[in-house]
């Protein structure tokens, strides 16, 4: 893994658009595209570019079941918000929170990574070392699948919603095993309350105990954190 750490959000944000920008140089045309506050930096420094999107694809990690794509805490709704309207994709996938049919979604899902396969994916990292919606515990071959999710990321989450009981309990989330199939990953940590997490994903045995471990079995993974996330390191 190769880590680079940065002085704030706004430094990680102008690294992390390097990352894309030398990906769309070396003819990426699949981008896999993440949710959560870690993220916003990146976004607005692409937002604010002049690369392309209109030839690309993208495919985002996960989004809550129950969930319609117009709800203002939806993540097709965060896409669009912090990255859609200002750069448009020839085709933008995200899963379909608003298809009570789990197993009906997420096969279509894995149908669409399937026929679009991930150049670059952008990750954050949750307090409890996870990747998308996918929990300690998750196997990491796993496709994507309908996640009950933990208190830990209920409350962390709770901030968006006018409390926490509004946070809905479920998410269709990619796998770990859908992850660890793109090419090159961006995975992105900011603030102390991270830094036991990053040092677990860097330094800590591969375990499903922390389903970011699993990044290191996989040959192309560039990490940017701030100080205080790699103060464990
Ligand atoms: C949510 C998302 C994750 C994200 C995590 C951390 O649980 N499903 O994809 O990485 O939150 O969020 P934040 O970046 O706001 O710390």
């Amino acid at each position: 893994m190769k880590v680079q750490i940065v002085s704030d959000k706004q430094a990680g944000g102008q690294a992390g658009f390097r990352v894309f920008e030398d990906a769309l140089q070396n003819g990426a045309k699949v981008l896999g595209l993440a949710t959560g506050s870690t993220p916003v930096t990146i976004y607005e420094q692409l937002a604010a570019s002049d690369l392309d999107f209109s030839q690309l694809t993208s495919v985002n990690l996960d989004e809550y079941v129950g969930l319609n794509a117009d709800h203002p805490q939806s993540y097709h709704y965060f896409m669009q918000e912090h990255l859609f309207n200002a750069k448009p994709f020839a085709h933008s996938y995200v899963p379909d929170g608003a298809d009570l049919d789990a197993a009906k979604a997420t096969s279509e899902y894995d149908q669409i990574i399937a026929e679009n396969p991930i150049d670059l994916q952008l990750l954050g990292l949750g307090k409890n070392g996870h990747i998308g919606f996918n929990e300690p515990g998750t196997d990491p071959d796993s496709t994507t699948h309908k996640v009950m999710l933990t208190d830990s990321t209920i409350d962390a989450n709770a901030r968006f919603f006018d409390n926490a009981d509004e946070v809905p309990r479920y998410a269709y989330s990619m796998g770990i095993g859908s992850i660890l199939k793109a090419k090159q990953i961006l995975i992105v940590a900011y603030g102390e309350a991270k830094a036991a997490a990053v040092a677990a994903m860097i330094q800590g045995p591969v375990t499903p105990d922390v389903p970011a471990s699993y990044l290191q079995t996989h040959p192309n993974v560039t990490v940017i954190l701030d100080e205080a996330a790699a103060s464990q390191l």
